[in-house]
C-alpha cells in the first residue's frame, strides 16, 4: 500500500433508481468495490464506502409516465429494492444514500453556484424540440419518429433501437412528442455548458499522471481526448421538471444535468455519513479517492467529474477508476427492457443463503479486462466443482476428522515433517499474493489464489492420509490435523472480502472470533487447547433442476421478446378487396362447455342473429365456460367449416392477443349492437 495516503474513500457508481439491480451491476461494480473495501478494513486501513441511488434523469420520468405514478414514487420503490438487494449480498456500504435527499439537492446546488460564480460555465442558446400542447421542452427520449436510416417508425430522438443508429431528434422524419402526440416545434432555450474544450489541457495532464490505470480505462479516456476535435462543451443544465433546480435567476423549468448532480452524490452521501469529518475525505491530499464503475461510466468519472472538481477547486481528484467491462448473460447482452437478466432480488429468494456461491462465481469470472459471459451451467460448475468439491471438501474433512479422532479438541503440533512445513510455507505466503492482486484490482487472480490455498489443503490431506496413519502414528496425526485446522482458519480470514457469509460461518465452526488479515501470515491462529464446534456443510450442490428452472425463465423472456417483435411488425400490405371478402359479424355466446380431453378448447353455441351455430375456440386457458354465457363477440362467419376433435366448427371468434400471448374477446363497445351486425 502506498503510505502517502492516510485514508481511502471508495465510491461505487450510484445505480439509476428506475429498475432493480442485476448480476451485471454486481459483477461490474459492487462486488469488486466491496471486496476492495472489506480487504482494506481487514488490514486496518481507514476506509469509507459510499453509494446511493441515482434518482434523477429522463428515464425515471418516462417510467413514472408509463406506470402513471410520480417520479418520486418510482425512485422510492427502486431505492428500497436496490438497497435490500445490496444488503442481501453483503455489499458493505458505509452509507447507501439517494440523490432526491435534501442534503444532496443542497450540495449539488451549492456546487453549481460555485462554478457559476467563478464563470466556469458558458451560456449557450440552442434550438430544442418543444411540445406546445404539453408546454414543455422534450428530452430526446420523449420524441419518436421515423429513423432516416432504416425507416423504423418508432425510433427515439437519441437512438433507433431497430438499427442501433445514434440519432439527434432533428434527424427523425415525422417527429412526434410522446407526451401529447403533437408534432414538436423547435424553440430556442438557454443552458449552461461546461467548456470541456478549454479544459482539455488540464484534463489531459491529470490523465497523463495516471497512465498506470487499467488499460481499458486509460485507453477509453485517451480516445476521448484524441479523437476528432477532442472534447466538446457539454450542457450541465436541462429543460426538465425532475431533478435539482438550477439555482440561478432566469432558469425556471431547468434542472441540473443528471450527470452533473449524480457524482456530487458521492460528496453529499459522505457529508450525510460523517457530518463532522467528511471534509477529511474530500479535501485532504492524503486521501485516496477511488471510483468503482462499469465501462459505460468512464467518461463521466475520468473526464467530466474531474473537470467539475478542478473548476471547483476544493476537492481531491480520483486516484484510480478501476472500471470493469460488461458481463453478458448466456451469450447475450444483459437487457433490462428485454428482461434478459438475473435479478438480484429474485436470486436471493430462489437461492436462499447462497449469496457466496454467486459472489464466488461472479468474482472468478469478473469482466475485468474484457466482456465476459455468465452462464448458469458455469455457475453450477463453480459451485459444485470448486466451492463444494475443493474448499468445502477440505474444510469438511478437517472438521469431521478432528471430531472423529479428538472429539473436537484441537490437537497439538509438536514435530513437523517436510510435507507439513511445505504446507505451512504456502499458508504463510498466501496473504501477500492475495493482497498484491487485490491492491492491483485483480480480483479474479486474488480469488484464484485463495482457492489455490484450499487446493493445497486438500493435497496435503491426500498426501498425509491421516485416516490411515491414525492406526500407526498418532503423534503425526496430531500435527497433521493441527496444520489442517490452521489452513482452515486462515482460509476463513482470507475469504472474508470475497465470501463474507462463509467466512463468518467458518469462524463459527472453528469456534474462533473473526480474526483480521494482519494475522493471516501466522500459522498458529487456532489455539491449543481449544474445542471446535460441530461440523456442518458450508456449501451444498446446486442441482440440475435448479439450473433448468433458471434457463426456462430466460427462455420465457426470449419468447416474450419474440412476441413483442411480432406484435410490432406490421404484416405486408393487403387490399380493401381482400379485406372485404371476410364476413365478420357480431354474435352472442348462448352455451359454452369444455371439449373433453383437451385443455385449450371450448365448444360454443353462438347466436349470430341469422342462425345458431357451433364454434370451437382455443380460449379455455383464458375463460371459464360459465363466465362467458351472454358475452357478445365478433365472429368471422364465412370461414370454411372445420372438424375439430370430431366437432364441426363453423367460423372463428376474433380475439386480441397481448405480448404475453394472452387472449381476450373483441366486442362492440356499445351494448345495444344487435347480433348479425357486420364489422367493416
Ligand atoms: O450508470 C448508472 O447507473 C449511473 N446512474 C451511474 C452514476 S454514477 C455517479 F456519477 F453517481
Ligand atoms: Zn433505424
Amino acid at each position: 500500500m502506498n503510505t502517502k495516503f492516510k485514508r481511502t474513500l471508495v465510491t461505487a457508481a450510484l445505480p439509476y433508481a428506475n429498475g432493480p439491480v442485476h448480476i451485471g451491476h454486481l459483477a461490474g461494480c459492487y462486488l469488486p468495490s466491496d471486496i476492495y473495501v472489506r480487504y482494506l478494513r481487514s488490514i486496518g486501513h481507514d476506509v469509507k464506502f459510499i453509494c446511493g441511488s441515482d434518482e434523477h434523469g429522463v428515464p425515471i420520468t418516462i417510467k413514472a409516465k408509463k406506470e402513471n405514478i410520480s417520479p418520486q414514487a418510482v425512485v422510492d420503490k427502486y431505492h428500497k429494492i436496490m438497497g435490500d438487494s445490496f444488503k442481501g449480498f453483503g455489499i458493505s456500504f458505509d452509507i447507501y444514500s439517494r440523490t432526491s435527499s435534501k442534503i444532496h439537492h443542497q450540495t449539488a446546488s451549492d456546487f453549481f453556484k460555485v462554478l457559476y460564480e467563478k464563470n466556469s460555465f458558458t451560456e449557450q442558446v440552442t434550438e430544442q424540440y418543444y411540445d406546445e400542447a404539453a408546454q414543455q421542452f422534450l428530452a430526446d427520449r420523449y420524441i419518436i419518429g421515423t429513423c432516416p436510416k432504416c425507416s423504423n417508425i418508432n425510433a427515439y430522438g437519441d437512438q433507433c433501437e431497430q438499427c442501433g443508429s445514434t440519432l439527434s431528434p432533428t434527424d427523425l422524419i415525422n417527429p412526434k412528442s410522446t407526451l401529447s402526440g403533437a408534432e414538436p416545434v423547435l424553440k430556442q432555450t438557454k443552458n449552461w455548458f461546461l467548456p470541456l474544450d478549454k479544459l482539455q489541457p488540464k484534463i489531459k495532464s491529470y490523465l497523463e499522471k495516471h497512465s498506470d490505470w487499467k488499460s481499458n480505462v486509460f485507453g477509453q479516456c485517451k480516445s476521448w481526448l484524441d479523437t476528432g476535435d477532442g472534447l466538446q462543451p457539454r450542457a450541465m443544465t436541462r429543460d426538465l421538471n425532475w431533478g435539482v433546480p438550477v439555482p440561478i435567476k432566469g432558469a425556471d423549468g431547468k434542472v441540473l444535468y443528471v450527470w452533473f448532480d449524480a457524482p456530487i452524490g458521492y460528496i453529499s452521501a459522505t457529508k450525510e455519513l460523517l457530518p463532522d469529518t467528511w471534509q477529511d475525505y474530500w479535501k485532504k491530499d492524503d486521501t485516496r479517492l477511488i471510483h468503482f464503475i462499469g465501462k459505460d461510466n468512464i467518461v463521466f468519472h475520468c473526464i467530466i467529474f474531474p473537470a467539475m472538481l478542478m473548476e471547483h477547486g476544493d476537492f481531491v481528484l480520483a486516484e484510480n477508476v478501476p472500471a470493469n467491462e460488461f458481463l453478458n448473460l448466456e451469450g447475450e447482452k444483459i437487457s433490462t427492457s428485454r428482461n434478459w437478466a438475473v435479478w438480484l432480488h429474485e436470486y436471493l429468494k430462489e437461492f436462499k443463503d447462497k449469496q457466496d456461491a454467486l459472489r464466488y462465481s461472479l468474482c472468478a469470472n469478473a469482466p475485468e479486462t474484457k466482456d465476459n459471459d455468465f452462464t448458469w451451467k458455469d455457475f453450477q460448475t463453480k459451485n459444485n466443482s470448486e466451492l463444494v468439491a475443493i474448499f468445502g471438501n477440505f474444510i469438511n474433512r478437517t472438521l469431521v476428522l478432528t471430531h472423529k479422532f479428538y472429539n473436537g479438541n484441537v490437537p497439538e503440533a509438536k514435530t513437523f515433517s517436510a510435507l507439513d512445513l511445505e504446507a505451512l510455507k504456502s499458508l504463510a505466503e498466501a496473504p501477500d499474493k492475495i493482497s498484491a492482486a487485490i491492491q492491483q484490482f485483480k480480483f479474479r487472480e486474488a480469488i484464484t489464489e485463495w482457492m489455490n490455498l484450499a487446493r493445497i489443503g486438500n493435497k496435503y490431506l491426500a498426501e498425509t492420509e491421516p485416516w490411515k496413519l491414525i492406526k500407526t502414528d498418532e503423534e503425526r496425526v496430531k500435527t497433521i490435523m493441527n496444520v489442517a485446522l490452521q489452513i482452515s482458519c486462515n482460509l476463513a480470514i482470507l475469504a472474508e472480502p470475497f465470501l463474507p457469509f462463509t467466512s463468518i460461518k467458518l469462524f463459527n465452526l472453528l469456534n474462533i472470533k473473526p480474526i483480521n488479515w494482519n494475522h493471516a501470515k501466522q500459522t498458529n491462529n487456532v489455539p491449543h487447547p481449544h474445542l471446535i464446534n460441530k461440523d456442518e456443510l458450508l456449501f451444498s450442490k446446486i442441482e440440475d433442476s435448479e439450473i433448468e428452472y433458471q434457463l426456462q425463465k430466460l427462455q420465457k423472456s426470449k419468447i416474450m421478446n419474440e412476441n413483442i417483435k411480432d406484435a410490432q411488425a406490421i404484416k405486408t400490405e393487403t387490399s380493401f378487396d381482400e379485406f372485404s371478402k371476410m364476413d365478420i359479424r357480431t354474435a352472442t355466446i348462448l352455451e359454452a362447455e369444455a371439449v373433453p380431453k383437451t385443455d385449450k378448447l371450448l365448444k360454443l353455441l353462438l347466436d349470430t342473429g341469422i342462425d345458431k351455430r357451433t364454434v370451437v375456440s382455443g380460449i379455455a386457458k383464458y375463460y371459464n365456460p360459465k363466465d362467458i354465457i351472454g358475452q357478445q363477440v365478433c365472429l368471422l362467419a364465412n370461414l370454411s367449416p372445420r372438424i375439430i376433435k370430431g366437432i364441426e366448427s363453423k367460423g372463428m371468434i376474433l380475439m386480441s392477443e397481448n405480448i404475453d400471448g394472452e387472449l381476450s374477446f373483441v366486442s362492440p363497445v356499445k351494448a345495444n349492437v344487435s347480433n348479425g351486425s357486420t364489422i367493416k
